[in-house]
């Protein structure tokens, strides 16, 4: 137990050792109490009405974009477009922005470990378009080795990578990705899904021109994620939905847009949610990155120390803890990971097993049966867990019916 677990109603009792944080975090109360109280205080569709309720639904619903700049260094709210998830928010930069700009011979660069979210929307793309998705290759540790950069040059039109993978867990150098990116003239998508609940994340230090992430995996609810773009970028580009909202004027023949980030934001908003996101932001900067980083680093060390004294356990990634942000991918000799996944679970500890929605990693790593494990740790979980955790690993393989 910690002095955060009492916030954390899905982890109160203790029964549970929930080390799928990559996947989803817990909520904290004060998230669904934002919720529950903008439903009981201001349940009126925002932007829409003249009246109380609908003005506070607004406030709130622009209250929790503000705090969104804040938390990312984003200079104005209007650079923040609410989406449904860091998914959704990718598609939109594809289908607007590269509908718009990318053509024949253009080339898409995609990093080999990228979440299927960060690969999907460019294939799609760049069959559309005529266009070639380019791979920057990685290490078994998961960095870019220095060679691959050169992969990006006059015909890149899009470098897209995620700043955290979500299945080796090593921190991407963004920053410098952006500065290799711009030399060209192309631009950025950083999928930030798995950065932002880890690490201080500023799109302003970085250059980023669009950044993505998901309200699930840091603290909020399910149902809101961000997209960050460059003012410039986001007014050049068309609408991704048309529909109510996102308009200034409407004739029979055709339609003029509404100002940023509106223009991309069609039908009833998701404005509870972006209170229970506002919530979530706010807690996360009450715990603070400087503890948040420093307890997935003390974790993951005594994860990984614990775990390489256990026979027949391999670690996929670097060997160095500090490069894992919480993220633990393993597998047992001889084990099915689904399996290893089972056994865990008649403890009540939750790990993702499979393929992590990452094949072409997975394919590249050669991994047994294109899966593995994932224990991801965040800064509620607890060294008593890892101990746990770490024991009933160690007698999976006897489960399964090997001698010790
Ligand atoms: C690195 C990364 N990118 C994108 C996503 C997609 O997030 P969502 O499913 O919330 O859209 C995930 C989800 O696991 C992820 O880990």
């Amino acid at each position: 137990m910690n002095d955060f677990i009492k916030d954390f109603p899905a982890l109160e009792s203790g029964e549970y050792i929930y080390f799928d944080n990559a996947a989803t975090t817990q909520r904290p109360r004060c998230v669904t109490q934002a919720i529950e109280e903008f439903y009981r205080t201001k349940n009126a569709n925002p932007l829409r009405g003249l009246y109380e309720w609908s003005i506070n639904a607004t406030q709130a619903y622009e209250d929790a974009r503000e705090k969104v700049a804040q938390l990312i260094g984003a200079a104005g709210a209007s650079q923040i477009v609410f989406t449904r998830n860091a998914t959704e928010s990718i598609n939109l930069v594809a289908r607007t922005y590269g509908e718009e700009n990318v053509g024949r011979g253009d080339e898409i660069a995609v990093c080999a470990s990228e979440h299927h979210s960060n690969i999907l929307p460019w294939q799609m793309l760049a069959e559309k378009k005529g266009a070639k998705l380019v791979w920057l290759e990685v290490a078994p540790d998961g960095s870019i080795p220095e060679s691959e950069y050169s992969k990006i040059g006059e015909k890149t039109a899009i470098v897209a990578v995620a700043q955290v993978s979500n299945v080796l867990g090593q921190p991407k150098p963004v920053k410098k990705i952006c500065e290799i990116a711009h030399k060209y003239g192309a631009v950025t998508v950083i999928d930030a899904a798995q950065s932002v609940p880890h690490m201080k994340v500023d799109v302003a230090e970085l250059d980023a021109d669009f950044l993505a992430f998901s309200g699930h995996k840091v603290l909020g609810p399910m149902g809101i994620g961000v997209l960050y773009g460059k003012k410039n970028l986001l007014l050049e580009m068309p609408p991704f939905l048309r529909g109510g909202e996102m308009i200034e004027y409407v004739t029979r023949e055709s339609a003029t847009w509404a100002e940023l980030p509106h223009k991309f934001e069609a039908g009833t908003v998701n404005a509870a949610d972006a209170a229970g996101l506002a919530a979530a932001i706010d807690y996360v900067r009450s715990v603070g990155y400087d503890f948040i980083e420093a307890q997935d680093k003390k974790l993951t060390t005594l994860l990984m120390n614990e775990m390489s004294e256990i026979p027949h356990i391999e670690i996929y990634g670097s060997q160095n803890p500090d490069e894992h942000c919480g993220i633990v991918t393993f597998n047992v000799e001889g084990c099915h990971p689904h399996d290893v996944s089972s056994i865990l679970d008649t403890d009540r500890i939750c790990v993702r097993a499979g393929h992590h929605c990452a094949q072409p990693l997975m394919q590249s790593m050669g991994v047994p049966m294109g899966s593995t494990c994932r224990a991801s740790l965040y800064f509620y979980n607890t060294e008593e867990e890892v101990h746990l955790f770490c024991k009933k690993l160690a007698g999976v393989r006897e489960e399964l019916g090997y001698g010790s």
